[in-house]
């Protein structure tokens, strides 16, 4: 029984985090983090989205939507960024990730925003915008709308890049963005994950 339960709060909380209000959402993510149960997140230098940011950042402003406690503010190279901004539902993320930046000592270089990425505003253009592992909790109907929204403010050359971790899953999503997008770069067919960069 008591396994019953927990299959079940775990399906509960997966369709919340894509359904739910903001303040639901909010407090499920808040409540994974401070459990420690994202920590492994902590350790990805060696995922080949750094390549793909290292070449398409051109030293300028990066994105980062869906943060997390920021491995990819505190992994990434800091001589192929200007400046980076880190948005996350989540206070707990958030938290992490400016201790980590400022441990890093890359309080100059990086900011943190907590807030909810399907309403998030902008306040300038980015030459990467990146959702890494974040795009798929959003409901797919939205998603559309929201990279509409988002491309008025990449900067003049500006890419998205889009990793998710099971192509084959997610592949509703890869499909919207070959239709409605210009996808520049893909990573090999041969991974189960997948890199798309497109405009
Ligand atoms: C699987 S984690 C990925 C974190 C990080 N990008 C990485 O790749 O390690 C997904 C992240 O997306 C955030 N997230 C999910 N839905 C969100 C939303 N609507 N607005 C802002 N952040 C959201 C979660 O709080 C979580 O930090």
């Amino acid at each position: 029984m008591r396994v019953f339960k927990r299959i079940q709060r775990a399906v509960n909380a997966r369709i919340l985090k894509r359904w739910g209000h903001s303040s639901i959402k909010k407090a499920i993510w808040n409540e994974e983090f401070s459990s420690g149960q994202w920590d492994y997140l902590e350790h990805t230098s060696n995922d080949p989205i750094y390549d793909y940011l290292a070449r398409y950042s051109h030293h300028g402003n990066v994105l980062d939507l869906g943060c997390g406690s920021s491995n990819t503010g505190n992994e990434m190279d800091a001589s192929t960024y200007r400046s980076y901004t880190g948005v996350d539902i989540s206070d707990s993320a958030i938290r992490k990730a400016l201790t980590r930046a400022i441990n890093n000592n890359r309080q100059l270089k990086n900011e943190y925003v907590c807030d909810d990425i399907s309403s998030y505003v902008p306040r300038t253009r980015y030459d990467v915008i990146l959702f890494r592992e974040s795009i798929f909790y959003l409901p797919n109907y939205q998603i559309k709308k929201i990279l509409n929204r988002y491309s008025s403010y990449l900067s003049h050359g500006g890419v998205f890049i889009v990793r998710m971790c099971d192509r084959r899953r997610h592949g509703s999503i890869v499909r919207l963005i070959e239709t409605h997008h210009r996808v520049l770069e893909k990573s090999s067919l041969a991974e189960a994950d997948i890199i798309l960069v497109f405009r």
